[in-house]
């Protein structure tokens, strides 16, 4: 038994170290940074799973949801959770939206690489986002001052906006909490 436990010791961190690791984009990497440890996280339309994959590897959350509402990209997604052996590590679905995702699942929900329209009515129908204890991650393709108002409007608090800069391209990150009722249980 001793001896069992030294083998795994000491092939363990080999078998880690040569994990097959996921790079992210600049532009991932800016919601990853923004994502607490332990978090529970929900990636909705999540298209290829890159950012559940990193999390799953670097354990920094502790439960995550990868949601698209295209069977194809969730396909995608699962493939990409194979590739880097963290299948087991995620929860996938097919849904639109929050639809699918109860609030006791989910603390942090990252919705990015959308129009800011689409992220707007996402939030509209799901109301418990606007709760105490959930981080909403959310990065707009476009309509971002009318996605602001919406959040500004319905008594979410903006704690933090950034940009990023890739690829010639500009992205807006925006950390915004929920301000109403309760924390999720
Ligand atoms: C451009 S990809 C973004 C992928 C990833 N989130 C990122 O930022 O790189 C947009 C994804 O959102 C999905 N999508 C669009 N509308 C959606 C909705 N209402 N609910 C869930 N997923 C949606 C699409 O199927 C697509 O896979």
């Amino acid at each position: 038994m001793v001896r069992l436990a030294c083998f795994v010791n000491r092939v363990y961190p080999v078998f880690v170290l040569l994990m097959k690791r996921i790079r992210l984009s600049k532009r991932l990497i800016a919601l990853a940074e923004l994502i607490r440890k332990d978090a529970s996280v929900a990636d909705i339309g999540t298209d290829h799973g890159y950012l559940p994959v990193f999390l799953a590897q670097a354990g920094i959350a502790k439960r995550i949801i990868a949601s698209d509402i295209s069977a194809a990209s969730l396909s995608a997604a699962q493939r990409s959770a194979a590739e880097f052996d963290v299948s087991e590590a995620i929860t996938f679905l097919v849904a639109s939206g929050l639809d699918g995702v109860t609030p006791n699942e989910a603390d942090t929900i990252v919705i990015a690489g959308m129009g800011g329209e689409t992220i707007l009515s996402i939030l509209e129908n799901a109301p418990w986002t606007n709760n105490r204890g959930v981080t909403l991650i959310l990065q707009p393709q476009s309509k971002i001052d009318l996605l602001c108002r919406f959040l500004y409007d319905s008594g979410y608090e903006i704690k933090q906006t950034k940009s990023v800069h890739e690829k010639g391209k500009y992205y807006t990150v925006i950390l915004a909490v929920g301000d109403c009722g309760s924390s999720p249980q």
